[in-house]
């Protein structure tokens, strides 16, 4: 993710790596004017992320060591899943733009209002005396995931440093979680971890939790947000259309969720962007 000098010298030695420990995928991010070299190796550009690197673009390239685990078992689903997310995405677009055009400025009032939350519903930062309810809601909601969220440690650790985790309650009981991983050095932030128990689906908790995650970077002055999410999930893939990300590409088998290695889709949005659209 932060390799300095040639990549050709790197490469050499991750092959022989990947080789003596039996890795399936090599995974590199890298700045443009490094592409060709990963070219050269034989790596495949499998999306983007805008803004990544302080504003500039980070692409991201994988080469597979074992065949098979770069053959995506659900690409036909996971593609129309994207195609009704543009089709979403293109709609709304229309709405923004004739918006805009007639400066209705009382329309995105009233869809502001639409979007908050009922009152029985609190949405809040999460404090270190939320970490073992967390833990227990990602273990319920997870079988498996890349980082251990079920171990109440990891998450007071990570909330003391540089992810922010906020969530929503239901008459005191957490409801929906997410979070932002933030890098202060390059100015963006991963939106992640997002989960809603399974009765409370559906009623838009998610896409509230994004959005305030948003604001809050915002705030701190960062200038990217993005997420890495499961391809095969569409609400998660529509919260993060219909809130104006654009889909930069997927990652084959990129990472172990449930019961094996998920394909997960980019999506990008660079909040300085939000903040000129605000004003
Ligand atoms: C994915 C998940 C977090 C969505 O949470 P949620 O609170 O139900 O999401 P929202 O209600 O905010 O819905 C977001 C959008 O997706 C739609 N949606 C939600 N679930 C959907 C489904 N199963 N099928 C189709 N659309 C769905 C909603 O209607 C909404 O669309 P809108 O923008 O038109 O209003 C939730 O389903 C979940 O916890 N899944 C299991 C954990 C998981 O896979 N997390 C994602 C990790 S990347």
């Amino acid at each position: 993710m932060d390799f300095t000098g040639l990549f050709e010298e790197v490469s050499e030695t991750l092959k022989a790596l990947a080789e003596a420990e039996e890795v399936g995928k090599i995974i590199v991010y890298t700045p443009p004017e490094k592409r060709q070299e990963l070219e050269t190796c034989g790596y495949i550009e499998e999306g983007t992320i805008k803004g990544y690197y302080a504003g500039k673009d980070c692409y991201i390239f994988s080469i597979y060591p074992e065949n098979s685990r770069g053959i995506s078992f659900y690409k036909e689903k996971e593609n129309q899943i994207i195609e009704s997310c543009l089709k979403k995405d293109r709609k709304i677009g229309k709405t923004r733009q004739k918006d805009r055009g007639f400066r209705k400025k009382e329309s995105w009032k009233k869809q502001k209002e639409k979007k908050r939350l009922s009152e029985e519903y609190t949405l809040r930062p999460a404090v270190q005396a939320d970490a073992t309810a967390m833990a227990v809601l990602y273990r319920e909601g997870f079988q498996m995931y890349p980082a251990p969220l079920h171990m109440e440690n990891y998450l007071l650790k990570t909330m003391d440093s540089n992810v922010l985790y906020l969530l929503i309650e239901k008459h005191g009981k957490i409801v929906s979680i997410a979070s932002a991983e933030m890098d202060p050095k390059t100015g963006s932030a991963e939106i992640t971890d997002c989960l809603t128990v399974p009765s409370e689906r559906g009623k838009g908790l998610i896409k509230e939790l994004i959005a305030a995650l948003e604001k809050e970077l915002s705030a701190r002055n960062f200038l990217s947000s993005y997420t890495l999410c499961r391809a095969s999930s569409s609400g998660i893939n529509i919260a993060f259309a219909s809130l104006g990300y654009t889909y930069t590409g997927r990652l084959v088998k990129n990472c172990r969720i449930e019961s094996g290695f998920e394909d997960m889709n980019i999506w990008c949005r660079m909040l300085s962007e939000e903040k000129l659209t605000e004003e």
